[in-house]
């Protein structure tokens, strides 16, 4: 099937990679010239794992190519997917111009029946706008074409998003057209094999399930994160409280970690989209206002620690930080925690000296060069001449580190953990002093 998809980001690129690979040919239209060059050459703009290889084979097969060329993009696809970005707008709530503008290019060189599928993140009633904004065009170029248009959110997590989109748990399609179903249905069949995992409803269902999911697993993380400031006060171990809970299958053990907060580019903004247009609507979304709050907070935490620690005297200290993308296996720093961190940190008077195994290039590009920020090329690099280590994210290079060695390096035996990766007993063995999130009376001091 013949495939057009405008907006090469994370989304777009993931989703037209693994349509290609199963045999669809995909043409992919991005305005950054840049980007469509490099895409040529092999080079993708995002580490994601599994993601290089499949665009090149399929590149070098074919089935997949890239353009700036919009009229080309809109004459190819049969079914043209929208993955362009929708960034929050000043109050957070999500802004559509990209999607709107691709609509009207699609609109403005469409001759035949397209189906519009919209991949993108957006609030209810986007896919009227969508809609509208087709019709106007077509209006007003005075062409009568015809044209469908769903809403088929995606559920791709960042380093594992090949898998993800290649054995999705569920395919939703919103749609009022049976024509528009028959085809994604066909679409999908290669991706929707065992059981059926299609799921059609109407549109602004479809629209809304993405938010739900995602502020769902949010508020999971809130509530634990609550949890684990009330073990703190009570002086319980939230880690054996998750173990507890997550027992109850109703409950499950997924996504009920405690930590430094969730980061990333789709829960914080997630969560403050559907408040906001809850708002925009005549109603108080208290839950996901809740979910918001817990979460800003959390992220200062391990800085409140720190500070406690202190007595709030960090001028002139330098702190090693292990972990600066939002989570594992991304390079991605969108609403890290650990930025929380560092900037708390400068505005101190700390200066970091930090390591990622992916992220530090982003790093570079966010902060550029300054004095109080030194970018090291391993792990063991970053504790010399450290006072003391921070952890922000759970890369699997930091679950066995060398507690020996650790403690030679910094000049005093201290570590917080934003991620809870070790056992609080262990730690005191080493003779670290330990601090990790809602575990009792390590946070207390031991
Ligand atoms: C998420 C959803 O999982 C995905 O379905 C959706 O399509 C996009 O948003 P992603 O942002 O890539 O995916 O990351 P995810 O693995 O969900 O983690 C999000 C954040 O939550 C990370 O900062 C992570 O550290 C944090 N998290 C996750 C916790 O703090 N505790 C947990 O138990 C799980």
């Amino acid at each position: 099937m013949k495939v057009a998809v405008f907006g090469i980001g994370y989304v777009g690129l993931v989703q037209a990679a693994v349509m290609a690979e199963v045999g669809h040919d995909v043409l992919c239209i991005d305005i950054d010239q840049n980007k469509v060059d490099r895409l040529k050459e092999g080079l993708i703009p995002i580490f994601e794992p599994g993601l290089t290889p499949l665009v090149k084979s399929n590149y070098e097969a074919g089935r997949i190519d890239f353009t700036t060329d919009a009229a080309r993009g809109v004459e190819h696809g049969e079914v043209i997917f929208i993955a362009v970005g929708t960034p929050p707008d000043e109050d957070g709530s999500a802004d559509l111009k990209y999607v709107l503008a691709v609509a009207e290019t699609v609109a403005t060189h469409m001759r035949s029946h397209k189906i519009v599928v919209n991949k993108s993140t957006v609030p209810v009633g986007t896919a009227d706008k969508v809609k509208a904004k087709i019709a106007a065009t077509l209006a007003d170029s005075g062409k009568s074409v015809t044209y469908d248009v769903v809403s088929n959110p995606e559920f791709l997590k960042e380093g594992a998003a090949v898998n993800d989109c290649m054995r999705p748990d569920r395919i939703i399609l919103g749609t009022d057209s049976e024509a528009a179903e028959k085809k994604l249905r066909e679409l999908y069949s290669p991706f929707n094999r065992n059981h059926d995992k299609i799921i059609v409803m109407d549109i602004r269902s479809a629209e809304l399930t993405k938010y739900a999911a995602n502020c769902m697993l949010a508020t999971k993380i809130s509530f634990m994160n609550e949890m684990a400031n009330l073990a703190e006060v009570f002086g319980a171990d939230i880690e054996n409280v998750r173990r507890g809970i997550g027992s109850d299958p109703r409950i499950g053990y997924q996504f009920i970690y405690p930590g430094c907060g969730y980061g990333g580019s789709c829960f914080p903004k997630d969560v403050q989209a559907l408040a906001r247009s809850a708002t925009a609507a005549g109603y108080t979304a208290r839950v996901l206002e809740a979910v918001e709050e817990v979460n800003y907070a959390q992220k200062e935490k391990l800085f409140e620690y720190i500070s406690r620690h202190f007595s709030g005297d960090l001028k002139g200290k330098t702190v090693a930080l292990w972990g600066l993308s939002f989570k594992p296996n991304t390079d991605d720093m969108r609403e890290a925690s650990s930025r929380v961190l560092m900037e708390k940190l400068w505005a101190a008077g700390a200066s970091v000296k930090a390591y990622d195994p992916e992220a530090m290039e982003e790093t570079q590009r966010i902060y550029g060069s300054r004095n109080d920020l030194t970018l090291m090329g391993t792990k063991e690099a970053a504790l010399e001449g450290a006072d003391f280590l921070v952890i922000c994210t759970e890369w699997q290079a930091f679950r066995a580190p060398d507690f020996e060695m650790m403690k030679q390096k910094l000049s005093m035996p201290l570590l917080f953990d934003g991620r809870n990766l070790f056992e609080p007993k262990l730690m005191m063995e080493y003779g670290l002093h330990y601090y990790a999130i809602g575990r009792g009376l390590s946070v207390k001091g031991h």
